[in-house]
């Protein structure tokens, strides 16, 4: 129980931003091994003009949320899925694994320390929490810099998308998120630079988010810059695209779960192509910044797919998995165990 003194924030009307909290954690990596690592003050980093991360973006992160409960408890949601994410990522861009029991405690370190910026219950808005790793140390040649940093810090947040739970509309991208044998499927900084271009193009068109189609045949969904999709067929079936280039989402993941055990709709992993996109009844989008956001609309070179469930409010089934969702990592629904830590 928390009867720490909140910030003086507008819980409600908050963003999905950047808003400096008191501690962040870092630790180095130096001579083949991390130090023990420490909260600090400061936000900013000094580093070599030829860092790694400078030179050939060898940075990668992980995005997970700390929730106030009804009962006034601060609880984390599956962490320990965010850092064998991490470990995988790190892996395959040739960095050092930071811990993955190490990553939790840190993860729990740094918000016990930055609980005045826990959002509280009731207000939507949840505390960011951000671990991230890059090479800090200088490179030259095209190879893994020789030490890095780990770091974490929060960021109290409200929705992804503006106007929360409305409807949004994606454009099928004419750009590539993830080639086959690429890095689509772990938690690269590099992913999320070469979409920029393509968000920024999909925003001037008045497009919330890109749809982007698998790059070897254009025909399958794969996700969109920042979440994975899920869609509800006319008989109530959830269906989510089956990928090896999407990440692997740890919301995605909890939701097809809770479609079958809490809520006991029939649940199915395939490839989903662009061609049977009208005839689903709900489509969503699921991750830890998205929660489940509402689609209503997706436009595919003109041609406009419009959901059943409209543009003013989501439908039924995403509804109740939302409800499900934010009630168990609210404490308002039991949570299956070891989905939820208590940090305070
Ligand atoms: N896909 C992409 C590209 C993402 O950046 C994210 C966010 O982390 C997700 C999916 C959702 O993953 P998760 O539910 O683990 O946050
Ligand atoms: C997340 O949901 O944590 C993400 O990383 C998505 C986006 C903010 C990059």
């Amino acid at each position: 129980m928390t009867t720490i003194e909140k910030a003086n924030i507008d819980w409600v009307n908050l963003g999905f931003g950047y808003y400096k909290t008191d501690k962040r954690f870092v630790s180095n990596f130096k001579d083949g091994a991390w130090d023990e690592g420490a909260l600090v003050d400061d936000e900013n980093i000094v580093m070599n003009e030829s860092a790694g991360v400078l030179q050939y973006a060898q940075t990668c992160f992980e995005g997970m949320k700390a929730y106030t409960t009804v009962d006034g408890k601060v609880v984390i949601f599956r962490p320990d899925m965010n850092a064998k994410r991490m470990s995988d990522t790190a892996k395959r861009l040739e960095m050092p694994v930071f811990p993955e029991d190490k990553f939790v405690e840190a993860v729990e370190k740094v918000v016990k320390a930055n609980l005045k910026y826990v959002p509280p219950y009731g207000t939507g808005a949840s505390l960011y929490i951000r671990p991230f790793m890059f090479g800090i140390g200088p490179v030259m040649g095209v190879k893994p810099a020789p030490e890095f940093q780990f770091r974490i810090f929060t960021s109290p947040v409200g929705p992804y998308f503006k106007g929360g739970a409305k409807p949004i509309t994606l454009k099928v991208s004419d750009f590539d998120r993830a080639a086959p044998n690429g890095t689509g499927h772990v938690k690269a900084g590099l992913n999320y630079a070469m979409s920029l271009h393509a968000i920024v193009q999909a925003h001037k068109e008045g497009y919330d988010e890109n749809l982007y189609p698998d790059a070897l045949t254009r025909t399958k969904v794969e996700e969109t810059g920042g979440a994975n999709f899920f869609f509800v067929t006319k008989d109530n079936k959830v269906v989510t695209p089956k990928s090896d280039t999407i990440l692997p989402s740890i919301t995605r993941r909890s939701l097809m779960y809770v479609a079958k055990e809490y809520l006991s709709l029939e649940v199915e992993e395939r490839e989903v192509y662009l061609s049977e996109l009208s005839e689903f009844s709900e489509c969503g989008l699921c991750g830890t910044a998205a929660v489940i956001s509402p689609v209503g609309k997706i436009v595919d070179h003109g041609k406009e797919i419009c959901f059943p469930s409209g543009m003013e409010e989501m439908g039924p089934i995403s509804k109740k998995l939302y409800d499900t969702l934010t009630g168990i990592q609210s404490g308002k629904i039991e949570a299956p165990e070891g989905w939820i830590k208590v940090i305070a």
